[in-house]
């Protein structure tokens, strides 16, 4: 019932904007109740910017109405700026945005605002790591425009964002306002902000995937890391090697081809957000054995033999089979793979994978039987065990080939800190040409990571997985029938319990780091892996939490005097979350209705024991 009624109260909000009555009394008894509980600075809900700027000067708050014929007017000889331009003038007549609180504040009688003016230092910088993000934006109070100034087009993206969600709908009469005399300095803290999403356990249509490139940018997120393949599909039909995904993916209809790659990032570049794929290997290949079944070991073997320990799985989870790095062939398949990857994602970050070698599917073959034979009769315990050594020649065997096409090489950080199978020769995972991103460990291998001198992309599993929380996903597992009273733990779920906002906003990538250490973090990627996901929850998983991590990479999660500010960003976020509804996409409330309208009225005063 409760359910219900909130429903309907979202929807007559939306479509007719009043209130069904027993809600509008219960929430006038609780104004009653609450007289005395004044709204300070309630006018800054009028600049509700997600992620919030890192500096913002209103020392007049007034606002004015958009004019009828308000435009943009920027360097129309940037193709991705021009579309940025053409789509933010749309968002901003079109969106008609309604705080959920309506902020109080003096409507100024200056002239419309007739124009946002954009100025762009060098059009040629390319959207890659580290490009100048930074941008000015000033909303004149008398002069009837706003100045938006950038470094690069990149830099402009990210003002005219800001821009349109200072844009809303108020004032009694149905017009568009936004603040004036309005000053912002903004840029980001950290350079490397994205989303990790799994296309291979369960399939995502190319809508879903714009749809959160989309999002993506209107918090500031700037890193598409696209897990495209594992064990269980491989999705992407690539022009030199058919067959992978003609025998390894779900269907036909289930399927990457090139055009669509084409398509996911050049919108990526009109969003400003980067596209980097993942071709996981030489573990999470199963797939691959449709097309190549000799390369693969142990593919379609179950993955966890009955009675045997865990350390005697052939996978982490059911699906199995790895690349034999031992088989020549192996490397002519993946060269051609490296080659039209690279030619169909220009970023120059390419994401090689390497994570959960699992020894037990290696050692189900018998070439690698005989070659781990020969390497203990010739090696002792004081040097690197065989498994190492059969990784050390995959690496050796394909990252150098990815570095000749310049691109820089991420990998999971198992190549370097796994406890069986991991890199122990150095000069196989150049720095220089090596990025690590953490999974597992918390801030304890961040620090083993950059203390190694990698640099690092923080994804903590304790912190940053948007899968976690529901459970395990293998079948037959007694572990859910439990007499009533048992202690439910995790419920299961390996990484569980849910990664909450809150937990995520929190999470400080560089905690304990020297300086020196803390300049090798590059940044941070929420990961949503999709055993348990697919199109119809994708939105409610990433979202509002993934614009938790975007604030707290992009500003940080501190206020001006250092402290936490995840009180403050509440209700922020309550207004963010409402506004990415508007805007078509379906994210998760992280608060009853209520509380948004009777502002402070949910919060914790004493610390919750
Ligand atoms: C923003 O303004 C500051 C100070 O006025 C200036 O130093 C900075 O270069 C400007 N940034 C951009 C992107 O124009
Ligand atoms: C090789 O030696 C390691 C210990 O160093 C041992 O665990 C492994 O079973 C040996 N493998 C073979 C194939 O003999
Ligand atoms: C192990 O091998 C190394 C190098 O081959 C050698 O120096 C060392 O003496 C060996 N140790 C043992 C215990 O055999
Ligand atoms: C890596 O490959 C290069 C070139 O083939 C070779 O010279 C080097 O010894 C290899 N390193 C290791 C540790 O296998
Ligand atoms: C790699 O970069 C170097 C130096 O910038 C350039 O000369 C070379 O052509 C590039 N190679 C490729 C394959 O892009
Ligand atoms: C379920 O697991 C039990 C062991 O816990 C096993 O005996 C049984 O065969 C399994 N059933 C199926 C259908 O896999």
């Amino acid at each position: 019932m409760r359910v219900i009624l909130t429903v309907l109260c979202f929807l007559s909000y939306y479509f007719c904007c009043c209130f069904p009555a027993a809600v509008a009394v219960k929430s006038a008894q609780y104004h009653s109740h609450s007289h005395s509980h004044s709204r300070p600075h309630s006018y800054l809900k009028a600049v509700n910017v997600w992620p919030k700027p890192i500096k913002l000067q209103w020392p007049q708050p007034k606002v004015t109405s958009l004019s009828a014929d308000f435009t943009i007017k920027g360097p129309r000889n940037h193709q991705h700026l021009v579309a940025a331009m053409d789509r933010y003038l749309g968002v901003i007549r079109s969106e008609h945005h309604m705080p959920l609180v309506n902020p109080d504040v003096t409507i100024s009688n200056s002239n419309p605002l007739e124009v946002l003016l954009i100025k762009v230092d060098d059009l040629t910088a390319i959207l890659q790591h580290g490009v100048d993000e930074s941008y000015n934006l000033t909303i004149h109070d008398v002069t009837s425009k706003a100045v938006l100034s950038a470094k690069t087009a990149w830099g402009a993206m990210r003002g005219l964002e800001t821009f349109s969600q200072l844009v809303w709908v108020g004032g009694g009469r149905e017009q568009l306002l936004i603040p004036v005399g309005l000053d912002i300095w903004d840029s980001p803290m950290f350079a490397h902000r994205g989303l990790m999403l799994d296309t291979s356990r369960n399939y995502y249509g190319v809508e879903d995937i714009l749809r959160t490139i989309s999002a993506m940018s209107w918090n500031k997120l700037n890193v598409f890391h696209w897990h495209i393949t594992d064990s269980h599909s491989f999705p992407l039909l690539l022009p030199s090697d058919p067959n992978l995904a003609v025998r390894g993916s779900y269907g036909p209809f289930m399927q990457y081809t090139p055009a669509d790659v084409v398509r996911i990032v050049r919108f990526g570049l009109d969003h400003g957000v980067r596209v980097i794929p993942e071709i996981d290997s030489p573990a999470h290949t199963g797939s691959w054995a449709g097309a190549h079944p000799e390369i693969v070991t142990c593919a379609g073997m179950f993955w966890w033999p009955a009675e045997s320990e865990w350390a005697n799985r052939l996978a982490s989870e059911p699906g199995s089979g790895q690349l034999n790095p031992l088989h020549p062939k192996t490397y002519q398949v993946m060269k051609k793979l490296i080659k039209d990857l690279v030619s169909l994602f220009p970023d120059p970050f390419y994401h090689s994978g390497g994570d959960e070698v699992i020894p037990g599917c290696w050692t189900t073959d018998p070439d690698i039987q005989t070659f781990l034979a020969n390497y203990n009769s010739t090696h002792n315990e004081t040097t690197t065990n065989g498994l190492s050594r059969l990784l050390e020649i995959f690496v050796n065997s394909t990252l150098p080939y990815i570095t000749s096409y310049n691109k820089t090489s991420i990998y999971w950080e198992d190549v370097l800190l796994d406890s069986t199978i991991r890199v122990e020769d150095s000069s196989v995972l150049p720095p220089e040409h090596t990025i690590l991103q953490t999974w597992n460990g918390g801030p304890l291998n961040t620090k083993r990571i950059v203390s190694s001198g990698y640099r690092v992309i923080v994804s903590s599993s304790d912190y940053y997985y948007l899968d976690c929380g529901h459970g395990s996903f293998p079948g037959n597992d007694s572990q859910y029938n439990q007499p009533p009273g048992t202690d439910q733990g995790n419920g299961g779920s390996w990484c569980g319990p849910f990664k909450t906002w809150q937990l995520i906003y929190n999470y400080d990538i560089t905690y304990g780091l020297t300086e020196k250490e803390k300049r090798l973090v590059l940044g941070g990627e929420v990961a949503l892996w999709s055993e348990q996901a697919d199109s119809t929850v994708l939105d409610s998983r990433l979202w509002p939490r993934a614009s938790a991590l975007a604030e707290s990479l992009w500003s940080g999660n501190r206020d001006d005097s250092g402290k936490k500010r995840y009180a403050e960003a509440t209700d922020r976020l309550n207004e963010w979350r409402y506004r990415m509804v508007s805007r078509g996409v379906r994210a998760e409330p992280i608060q009853p209705l209520w509380c948004v309208r009777n502002p402070g009225m949910c919060n914790t005063l004493h610390a919750s024991g």
